[in-house]
């Protein structure tokens, strides 16, 4: 056998270092002058903004992974906006959000529903992904081979995002085949929904709430992945900015209770359920659902759905936990995972004894008179 020539094997760190960043600032500049042409080209056509956006980041942004690169050296921390801000959309409601999500709200308002459309909403963090997979099966003849075929955000489109390849949004629900069901995701307050949903009434809405003691947590360790959100600050800071309603969103309580009210007063229009009812009995939801939806399933079909979406398997289901999207650097799993821990009560982890005494005194104050209980352990 030969010898292994040293040499050849031997990579030089300050040559790699110079190569590596000689490779990034060629992507850099290349994809700024592509992304660059295709804007004067796409805008002497005619395009819309959104559809720009979206053509970038399939074409450009994406396949030369700068996104990723970047990522790596820490540059995205930059691209974080420093706060949420409050804004008065066109129907005069003040909603707190951040920059990015205001580009489709208008448009949002004006989204054509078809009165077969299901709106997965939920304030973030509350088990929207969870959500979506089973609607999507029980919409789906609980089909678990084709759901793993294609991944969640394909499936079932973020509403108020662009399209950024497979991971769809807004255009791809406007151009949705008409003889095919449409299943969304939402994070937005029932104030702007789109009127075709929130006034006219059409379409049908799942809403899961969560305690907001866990969702408090789960966003804040959500708030590290994705540079689309500000810095988290510690907990206790990200604690308060939670408890005062300054962080993406907006304020807990208003979000929840506005919802509830509508399931009240529509309750063949809004299934309002909870994370902790889904985690204390599955199959008893999944029936539940189905009869909304006025779908028929058999046991074994509820069986099956209940689990294929345990924690245990959505953790390992790479169409359903988020790891492909780290294909545009959207989430950095170095953090921590999209399926995290998936418990109820891991707040007692987080919450000192006198940051319990306090929310919990928030928490009497604003839910007094709503008829609404959340299970914060079970
Ligand atoms: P944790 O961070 O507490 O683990 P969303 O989809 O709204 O962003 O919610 C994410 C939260 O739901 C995360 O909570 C995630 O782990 C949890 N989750 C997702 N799928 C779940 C499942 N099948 N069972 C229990 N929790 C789940």
């Amino acid at each position: 056998m030969n010898d292994i020539d040293e040499s050849f094997i031997r990579i030089d760190s300050t040559v790699l270092r110079r190569t590596s960043i000689h490779d990034m600032s060629f992507i850099l500049i290349s994809s700024t002058l592509a992304a660059a042409a295709v804007v004067i080209l796409l805008k002497l056509h005619g395009t819309r903004n959104i559809d720009v956006t979206s053509f970038i980041l399939k074409y450009v942004i994406v396949p030369s992974k700068i996104f990723i690169i970047l990522t790596k050296l820490r540059v995205t921390e930059l691209l974080r906006p420093k706060s949420v801000v409050r804004v008065k959309t066109a129907n005069n409601f003040v909603f707190t959000t951040i920059p990015y999500n205001l580009t489709l709200s208008n448009r949002i308002l004006e989204f054509e529903v078809r009165d077969s459309d299901v709106f997965v909403v939920t304030y973030p963090k509350s088990g929207t992904t969870w959500m979506q997979e089973i609607v999507w099966l029980i919409c789906h003849n609980a089909d678990i081979e084709a759901s793993k075929q294609l991944a969640l955000s394909t499936r079932s489109p973020y509403l108020e995002s662009v399209d950024v390849g497979e991971h769809l949004g807004f255009q791809a629900l406007e151009n949705w085949p008409t003889d095919s069901i449409r299943i969304m995701k939402v994070h937005r307050p029932h104030e702007i929904l789109p009127h075709g949903v929130s006034v006219e009434k059409r379409g049908r809405i799942i809403y899961v709430a969560r305690n907001p003691k866990d969702v408090c947590v789960s966003y804040f360790h959500f708030h590290d992945m994705t540079f689309s959100l500000p810095k988290a600050g510690t907990w206790d800071e990200f604690l308060t900015k939670f408890s005062n309603g300054d962080v993406s969103v907006g304020d807990w309580f208003d979000f929840t209770l506005k919802y509830w009210k509508e399931s009240q007063e529509n309750p063949d229009k809004i299934y309002f359920t909870t994370y902790e009812a889904l985690s204390q009995d599955l199959p008893a939801q999944v029936r539940a659902l189905a009869k909304f939806l006025g779908k028929d399933l058999r046991d074994e079909q509820v069986e099956a759905i209940a689990s294929h979406c345990t924690f245990a398997s959505m953790k390992e289901n790479r169409s359903v936990n988020y790891e492909k999207m780290a294909d545009i650097a959207a989430f950095d799993f170095s953090k921590t995972k999209f399926m995290r821990k998936g418990r109820v009560g891991d707040w007692k982890n987080y919450f000192t004894v006198n940051q319990t005494a306090a929310f919990d005194e928030l928490f009497e104050r604003r839910m007094k008179g709503a008829g609404l209980n959340m299970q914060f352990e079970i």
